[in-house]
């Protein structure tokens, strides 16, 4: 629990001169998935809204967002969806108008919600184009075959030719690990399949790479079948961290309960997800003898399956999303790719729809200060100050000594320019910072860019003014050292560096 104020100042040191690991950008990616109100009702109108559209039908405001969110690396069409979808259902002159959502199909062909298929290759490849972002396709290895995997591929190809995004990055399958996907087997099975797919898949184009179904810590078993079988021919492994769900029976369905003490725990989830990243990689390395890069294909602050329906996105749980960014910066040799589950509408998301209108979440402005600032490569930072312990909350750890400062560095590559992300996790104190950069020094004006609101709850949802929202000022040369950061915030300082 919090120690009482005022607190003594946090140290932060940047080692400026260790070698920096570059980041991968794709780690800023996202995910849009037939689930929710995510498609319809998010990206398209549902019935009854008076939304403005653009000329091809989609929802302007969400349009204009997504395109402003910069989403760098989008993942489509699923998720479990993509498990029960065929792609040749999706283009072409005489496709179905609407079709039920097959992910249901155990339960009979009249069950699920409707899919309303607005939603093709082709125009999923022209919002990448317009978003300025790269796709990334996951094939149907749960009841689809790697002949129609590779038809898809070979299709895109085309589109490619004909200048549309090309497609380099293709998940074979989606979490066959889990007993609620279409087509789950056992990891030798899974292994079998995925090399049976990847060979067709390369064989219709043999640039692309294939990232094969992962598991996290939950079924940490699961991933020594796969390895053993796969490891040579696996470019990334996937694993998703949802926190902070465990997966227990009596507690998917358990809402947040916003008190102080769920909040310090909730806000030290970094320590879990680097666990968790470290565990997966040392079995990695244990099995296939090298490292694998990993793809944490999704991820959020998941607290429960009504979140589907009725997704929020408070102040708390972007700043856990922040957390977890950190994380892949400061894993940044091991995580190449990550994409936030989801764009619109689906659990913590960063855009948020009514019938008529979009609002930019807390979620949003975290990422934005993400892609905007952070420079290309990560470097240690240290830090020294006060600190508490939390209690375990579902699946994230127990924690002694977090420090109410949570730190990562990025810098330029040629080490001239810094961006660190700080992160004050008190619920309602500032902290004071002293920075020291070992192996540079600060040069010329700074400027701090912070977000925080006025409760651990605040958000931002339609139609209402913004409770949460960024704020920048110029810090003059040679003060830049010294900082104080409002409670529950994010902030990045973006400073120049000379030697
Ligand atoms: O994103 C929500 C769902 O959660 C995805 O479809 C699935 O992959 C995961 O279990």
């Amino acid at each position: 629990m919090p120690i009482a104020s005022p607190l003594p100042p946090t140290q932060v040191r940047v080692d400026a001169s260790a070698p920096a690991v570059p980041i991968d950008r794709r780690i800023y990616g996202h995910f849009l998935e037939e689930l929710g109100r995510m498609i319809s009702g998010g990206l398209f109108p549902e019935k009854g809204s008076s939304a403005p559209l653009t000329g091809t039908g989609y929802r302007k405001d969400v349009w204009e967002a997504c395109r402003d969110l910069d989403p760098v690396l989008l993942r489509w069409p699923g998720g479990c969806f993509a498990d029960v979808y065929r792609w040749k259902d999706g283009v072409g002159k005489d496709r179905p108008k609407s079709y039920r959502n097959r992910f249901w199909g155990r339960l009979g062909k009249r069950f699920g919600p409707p899919v309303h298929n607005e939603l093709g290759t082709d125009e999923f490849l022209g919002l990448c184009r317009d978003w300025n972002c790269e796709p990334y396709f996951c094939a149907n290895a749960g009841t689809a075959g790697p002949e129609e995997a590779a038809a898809w591929v070979e299709y895109l190809s085309g589109k490619a030719r004909e200048g549309l995004p090309a497609c380099k990055l293709w998940s074979i399958g989606n979490e066959q690990f889990a007993i609620w996907e279409h087509g789950h087997t056992s990891s030798r099975k899974y292994a079998a399949r995925y090399l049976e797919f990847r060979e067709a898949m390369k064989a219709a184009d043999p640039g692309i790479e294939t990232v094969a179904n992962g598991a996290d810590t939950y079924q940490l078993k699961w991933n020594e079948g796969l390895l053993e079988k796969a490891a040579d021919e696996i470019d990334y492994l996937a694993v998703h961290i949802y926190l902070p769900q465990d997966y227990k029976p009596w507690q998917i369905i358990l809402p947040a309960r916003g008190t102080v003490p769920e909040w310090y725990s909730l806000l030290s989830l970094d320590q879990t997800v680097l666990w968790k990243l470290d565990t997966v990689d040392a079995q990695v390395r244990r099995v296939a003898g090298r490292s694998i890069p990993l793809a944490v294909d999704e991820w959020n602050i998941h607290w429960n399956f009504p979140q589907i329906v009725r997704p929020r996105a408070v102040l708390r749980d972007a700043l856990g999303c922040a957390l977890h960014l950190m994380c892949f910066q400061q894993r940044a040799g091991l995580v190449k790719i990550a994409n936030l589950s989801s764009l619109v509408n689906l659990l913590c998301p960063p855009l948020l729809t009514d019938l008529d209108r979009c609002s930019r979440t807390p979620l949003f402005h975290v990422f934005r200060l993400f892609t905007g600032h952070a420079r290309e490569t990560s470097v240690p930072a240290r830090v020294a100050g006060p600190s508490y312990s939390s209690k375990k909350l579902r699946g994230i750890r127990a924690a002694k000594d977090v420090p109410f400062l949570a730190a990562s560095a990025t810098l330029s590559k040629d080490r001239t320019k810094a961006a660190l992300f700080l992160l004050n996790r008190h619920h309602e104190e500032p902290l004071e910072v002293e920075i020291d950069y070992a192996g540079a020094s600060p040069a010329g004006d700074a400027r701090l860019h912070t977000l925080t609101g006025p409760s651990i709850t605040a958000e931002n949802l339609p139609g209402r003014p913004e409770e949460v929202s960024p704020a920048s000022r110029d810090i003059p040369a040679g003060k830049s050292r010294g900082l104080t950061l409002p409670p529950r915030s994010l902030s990045v300082l973006v400073q120049g560096l000379g030697g």
